[in-house]
C-alpha cells in the first residue's frame, strides 16, 4: 500500500548535495583572517552541530524537480526504480546557482539562530552550547552580521536583481517577525491573536522557504505560474513546520530536541495549541494576558492545553499547510524529485524533532 510519492525518499535523494554543502559553506567563510569571528561564524557549519539542513534541502530538491518538469514530461515516477539515485542527479548537473542559493538560505537561517539565541537567552541549540555561550553576546551577534554579510555577497553574484529582493526580503521578515514576537499582540480579542501569529509564524519561518523556493525559480526562468508554486510549497511548507515546532514544544522533550521543551510559555509566547486551548478554557486569557510570569502560570498554562484540543486542532491545522504544499509540488509535471517534495511535506508534519 505504497503511495507513489512515498518511494521518493527526500533525504536520500538530497544527501550527496547536502553531505558537501556545509563543507562549502565553511570554504567560503574562511577566507577570512580573524579567527575568533571565522570560529564562530563556521559553527554551526561543523558535521557535529549542522542540524537537518530542511531549508537547503528543499532548495535542493526543488531545483531538480522544477528542471525535470521541464524536460521530462510524461516521466512516471512510479516506473522509477526504488532508491536507485536517478542519473540527472549523479551528473551533478545541478545549476551552481542553484546551489548557491541553498547555500545562502541555510547562512541566513544560521545568522538568525546565532541572534535569536541572544534574544531569547537560550543556552543550547542542536544539543550543542548556543554560540552566545561560548563566544559571548557581542561576537554571537557579529558572528550572525558576518554571514549575513557573506550571504550577501553570495547573492549580489548570482547577477539577478529579483532574486537579491526576494531573498533580502526574507531578512526584513525575519526581523519583522522577531519585534512582532517581542510586541506581542496588540488586540486582545481571540481571533486578533491568533491572525498576530499566523502573521509571525509567515515572517519567522516561512518567508524563508517561500522565497527561497521562489527564488530557486526564479534563477532557472521557469514560467510564472511555476514561481509561484514554487513560493506556494515553500510558504506552507514553512507555516506547517513552525506548527509542529509550537506542538514539540509541548509534546517534545529535550534529548529530542536538543533544547530545552515548554520554552515557548516559559518565554510568555502564547502559540496555536494555547491559543486553541482558551477557547475552550477562557481562563487562559488572563495567564496569556500576564505572559504566564506568576507562579504556577506555566504548570496551569500546561494543564488546560493537555485537557483541550489544542493540540489536536494544531495538528490538523499543520495537515491543512502541508496539503497545500502538496497541492502546489502535485501542479508540477511528475518526477521523482517532486515526488520527494510531497514527501517532505508529509514529514513535516509527522516529525518529532
Ligand atoms: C527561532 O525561533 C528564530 C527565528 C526563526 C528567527 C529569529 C530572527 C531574528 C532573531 C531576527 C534577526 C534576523 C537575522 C537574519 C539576523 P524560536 O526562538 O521561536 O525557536 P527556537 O526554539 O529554535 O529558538
Ligand atoms: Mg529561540
Ligand atoms: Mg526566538
Amino acid at each position: 500500500n505504497v503511495l507513489p510519492y512515498e518511494q521518493a525518499d527526500p533525504f536520500l535523494l538530497a544527501q550527496d548535495e547536502l553531505d558537501s554543502l556545509s563543507t562549502s559553506i565553511r570554504e567560503d567563510l574562511l577566507g577570512m583572517d580573524h579567527p575568533v569571528l571565522n570560529k564562530a561564524a563556521s559553527y554551526f557549519f561543523e558535521d557535529s552541530a549542522s542540524g537537518k539542513k530542511v531549508r537547503p534541502m528543499i532548495v535542493l530538491l526543488l531545483s531538480r524537480a522544477l528542471a525535470d518538469a521541464c524536460t521530462e514530461r510524461g516521466t512516471d515516477s512510479v516506473d522509477i526504480p526504488l532508491f536507485t539515485p536517478p542519473l540527472a542527479w549523479q551528473r551533478k548537473d545541478l545549476p551552481r546557482a542553484q546551489r548557491r542559493l541553498a547555500e545562502i538560505s541555510e547562512i541566513i537561517h544560521t545568522a538568525s539562530l546565532f541572534h535569536d539565541d541572544v534574544i531569547d537567552e537560550a543556552e543550547t541549540r542542536r544539543g550543542l552550547p548556543a554560540v552566545h555561550t561560548i563566544f559571548g553576546s557581542k561576537v554571537a551577534i557579529l558572528a550572525g552580521d558576518y554571514l549575513l554579510a557573506r550571504a550577501s555577497i553570495s547573492l549580489a553574484r548570482l547577477r539577478n536583481p529579483e532574486v537579491i529582493e526576494s531573498m533580502s526580503l526574507i531578512i526584513e521578515h525575519l526581523v519583522r517577525g522577531e519585534i512582532m514576537q517581542i510586541r506581542g499582540s496588540s488586540g486582545d480579542q481571540k481571533r486578533a491573536r491568533l491572525v498576530h501569529y499566523l502573521r509571525k509564524n509567515f515572517y519567522k519561518t516561512a518567508s524563508l522557504m517561500a522565497n527561497s523556493c521562489k527564488s530557486v525559480a526564479i534563477l532557472g526562468s521557469y514560467p510564472s505560474e511555476m514561481v509561484m508554486a514554487s513560493y506556494e510549497y515553500g510558504k506552507h511548507v514553512g507555516i506547517a513546520f513552525q506548527l509542529v515546532d509550537d506542538i514539540l514544544d509541548f509534546e517534545g522533550n529535550l534529548s529530542q530536541l536538543g533544547k530545552p521543551a515548554l520554552s515557548d510559555l516559559k518565554a510568555g509566547l502564547s502559540t496555536a495549541p494555547v491559543l486553541f486551548a482558551s477557547s475552550e478554557f477562557p481562563e487562559l486569557e488572563l495567564l496569556m494576558d500576564r505572559k504566564f510570569k506568576e507562579d504556577g502560570d506555566v504548570e496551569r498554562a500546561v494543564e488546560y492545553v493537555f485537557d483541550s484540543n489544542g493540540l489536536r486542532r494544531t495538528k490538523e491545522l499543520a495537515r491543512v499547510h502541508a496539503e497545500l504544499a502538496m497541492e502546489a509540488a502535485l501542479s508540477l509535471e511528475s518526477s521523482i524529485y517532486r515526488d520527494a517534495l510531497v514527501h517532505l511535506a508529509h514529514k513535516v508534519v509527522s516529525r518529532t524533532n
